[in-house]
């Protein structure tokens, strides 16, 4: 039934279109009606356009699920905002498209919205972050990072640095700057930097969230200055914000580096995405970046296809993420007894 009353409705967008074409001769604005009752249409609601991570992640979404690949993405930004992605949703199950993808802003409060998508019959797909639901049939997979593990391993590597430096744990005085306050990505970075303080013994100064920007991570920084005298680390839950700490620290007229012992700032963050940040990392501005991979296009694709045939994919797919790092002969880390690899940013990258 559903299925007729879809089919209807797609060539009733179809005529629509081709009038609105002829009409208007807009190609662009009426290509987004024209709908081919043989694709595969798809509900993307985005968490923003926060950070060059986001960037990359909804550009390699919209490759991945193009026209030309036989897709029909009706993609919604929803800056920053839950009650925006819970409308666009809304919109997806009143448009009947195939599939939902969401990207959550946050972990909390979609139980209601995604109950509206089953009862719809509509499959959704998690990427990135994750949600924190009642019932986890709410959401038919997820595929992204696994954040405390990212952090885990940026801790491990400060930890092997002091130890290799001969720095003592309470010479080690850090502050936070966190991303959006209860999104996955900002749950595991935090837990793992005061889980890593407590077992280590290093003093956590401060945790102020930045929201993943790199205009929030200058103003936070540049309070942090104000306010504390013996900052000689900043831990940035991404690269948008070190940016934005590392200007408020040359601003302040303090060198970023690895240097603890002689005064400069070390800077830790994630993502690794720009161009640079790797730079950065050459250069010693940052000190190590916890990779996390934005490249989840293909792998919702894999998922729809996978779906599309009658298969079932994997509930939870992790992505593999590696460590950037420059001259601070580190090789590998051990976290929870295994062993990771770590890529040194060199000339040839
Ligand atoms: O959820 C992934 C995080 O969100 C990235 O680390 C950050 O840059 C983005 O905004």
């Amino acid at each position: 039934m559903r299925f007729l009353v879809k089919k209807r409705l797609l060539l009733l967008a179809l005529v629509f279109s081709t009038m609105l074409a002829c009409a208007c001769g807009n190609n662009h604005k009426a290509s987004n009606l024209t709908v081919d009752k043989e694709r595969i249409i798809i509900g993307f609601s985005q968490v923003g356009a926060e950070s060059d991570w986001r960037y990359a992640n909804t550009n390699s979404m919209k490759e991945a699920l193009s026209l030309s690949n036989g897709y029909e993405l009706i993609f919604d930004d929803g800056q920053q905002k839950q009650s925006n992605q819970i409308t666009a949703i809304r919109k997806f199950i009143q448009q009947e498209v195939d599939y939902i993808v969401l990207a959550p802003v946050t972990e909390s409060g979609w139980d209601t919205v995604l109950q509206e998508a089953k009862d719809a019959n509509i499959p959704v797909i998690l990427v990135d972050r994750m949600v924190d639901v009642k019932d986890d049939s709410l959401f038919t997979c997820w595929v992204g990072s696994d954040f405390e593990l990212e952090a885990k391993k940026v801790t491990a590597w400060l930890k092997q640095y002091c130890d290799n430096e001969e720095i003592n744990p309470e010479e080690v005085h850090i502050v936070n700057i966190q991303g959006n306050i209860g999104a996955s990505a900002q749950i595991g970075r935090t837990k793992g930097i005061e889980d890593a303080c407590k077992e280590y013994g290093w003093d956590l100064v401060d945790e102020v969230c930045g929201d993943f920007t790199q205009a929030k991570g200058r103003e936070v920084m540049k309070e942090f200055l104000k306010q504390y005298d013996n900052i000689n680390v900043v831990y940035c839950e991404n690269d948008n914000e070190a940016f934005g700490a590392i200007e408020a620290i040359e601003d302040a007229g303090i060198k970023v580096g690895s240097d603890i012992k002689n005064g400069e700032i070390m800077v830790l963050s994630f993502d690794g995405v720009n161009k640079t940040a790797l730079e950065y990392v050459k250069e010693g501005k940052i000190s190590c970046i916890g990779e996390c991979n934005p490249d989840h296009g293909p792998r919702v694709r894999s998922i729809i296809d996978t779906l599309h045939m009658g298969g079932k994919p994997e509930k939870l797919q992790y992505v593999n993420e590696s460590l950037f790092v420059s001259g601070s002969n580190i090789t590998s880390l051990i976290v929870d007894g295994q062993v990771y690899p770590i890529t040194e940013i060199t000339d040839e990258e």
